[in-house]
């Protein structure tokens, strides 16, 4: 049994389960002067001070949080975290001018990956994924989505899915894991439909057969999949039990937000390109958007219109997206301040959008994302601040002293 008492602030209690959307994301349920009781992994009490129960157990772990904040520990609901080796050399390529596009066209970029992944043992990803995962842990991260996708074949995608399920069994963090069809293998780059093919017949049967993936996801844009393709293949996973997610309008408003929404897809997610159309169509839907603000600022891309979603009403989650390619990092607090300051979101609005919203957008909204008795004791402990928006404000500075996962 842990208590933590004299907490400062304690932040989303009672949240509930459901993602939360518009002006009700800056305005986070918090008690001042409160105690947490944890028993078992799982939060087992809360409450003010005054209301502390007073017997003292000689078993119970007493830590004194005065003038620190406790909160829900983040909820990264899209990375690509098991990957192989690394892309600076694109880094300065970016800096002397090249797109991500042309880095991809010339055979860089994922398939550059891909290369190295196929050469890299299990054993080797899995303690890279490990060092990854312990990085994310001590910056706040309590859940994580991880994706497949920097192999292309059936055999190497499988390898990456065992890579998540083996951590998923030896980390202690929520995990769950994403059949992601990323692009095409250079050996299929002039038939792309015999690979679309491959995926239908082939990746999808196994690796729901094998029970690999929680959920299947695909890059929907020009130059990568059609809107047609990813149409179906979003259909057959659905059809072998795997939940959709789309890497959509990241580069270009390509369909990929409608085609998530006709699949009824958990989550769409970069959404740098949208415009009132697709804000439209989100607001009709249940899809969750999540955003990816560190992709848009390490490619240099547009950011997506946060203000404007949660001016529309609507709700999002911010995930970190953290891959070799694109965003290089899985730092969520950075992510935060980049979030504010890049998309005029406050930092009520963005730690809403990495609790509970990024818990919704991985499906774990029921178990984490809140200050809920039942729900297991993934939380941070701040060190001493003057404000929550403090956090955010200190760009770069790590004021997270404590993350607790399971309650350890
Ligand atoms: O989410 N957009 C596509 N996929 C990744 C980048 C992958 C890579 O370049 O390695 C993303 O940004
Ligand atoms: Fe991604």
């Amino acid at each position: 049994m842990k208590l933590i008492k004299n907490i400062k602030t304690l932040l989303g209690v009672n949240w509930g389960s459901n993602l939360i959307k518009g002006n009700a994301m800056s305005n986070i349920p918090s008690l001042e002067n409160a105690f947490l009781v944890i028993n078992d992994g799982r939060i087992e009490d809360f409450g003010a001070m005054s209301s502390l129960p007073q017997e003292d157990s000689l078993d119970t772990e007493i830590i004194d949080a005065s003038g620190k904040y406790v909160l829900p520990a983040w909820c990264d609901s899209h990375t690509h975290i098991v990957y192989a080796g690394s892309r600076e050399g694109e880094f300065v390529d970016k800096i002397k001018g090249l797109t991500y596009q042309e880095i991809a066209a010339k055979g860089g970029g994922i398939l550059n990956s891909a290369k190295i992944l196929n050469d890299t043992s299990e054993d080797d990803l899995l303690e890279s994924a490990l060092t990854r995962l312990n990085e994310i842990k001590n910056l706040g991260t309590g859940a994580v989505e991880i994706k497949s996708g920097y192999s292309m074949t059936l055999e190497g995608e499988i390898k990456m899915l065992k890579v998540i399920q083996k951590l998923k069994n030896i980390c202690p963090l929520l995990i769950k894991s994403t059949y992601l069809v990323h692009t095409f293998p250079k050996e299929f780059l002039h038939d792309k439909e015999g690979y679309v093919n491959e995926v239908l017949t082939k990746h999808i049967p196994k690796i729901a057969e094998e029970g690999l993936a929680d959920f299947i996801d695909v890059f929907c844009e020009d130059g990568f999949y059609s809107e047609e393709q990813a149409d179906r293949i979003l259909e057959c996973g659905t059809k072998y039990g795997l939940i959709p997610k789309v890497h959509a309008n990241q580069l270009s408003n390509s369909g990929g937000l409608q085609t998530a929404i006709k699949n009824k897809a958990i989550s769409a997610d970069h959404l740098e390109q949208i415009g009132d159309l697709e804000i439209a169509l989100l607001k009709a839907s249940s899809t969750i958007p999540t955003l990816l603000p560190s992709a848009a600022f390490y490619l240099r891309l547009p950011y997506p219109p946060a203000r404007k979603l949660i001016d529309e009403g609507l709700g999002f989650a911010l995930a970190t997206d953290y891959n070799p390619g694109s965003s290089p990092s899985g730092n969520m607090p950075l992510l935060l301040s980049l979030a504010c300051i890049q998309m005029k979101i406050t930092p009520q609005e963005a730690i809403t959008a990495a609790t509970i919203n990024g818990a919704a957008a991985m499906n774990v909204a029921q178990e984490l994302g809140s200050i809920e008795k039942g729900k297991i004791a993934n939380i941070i402990i701040t060190k001493p601040m003057p404000s929550i928006d403090y956090l955010p404000y200190s760009f770069g500075s790590n004021l997270i002293e404590k993350v607790l996962i399971k309650g350890s």
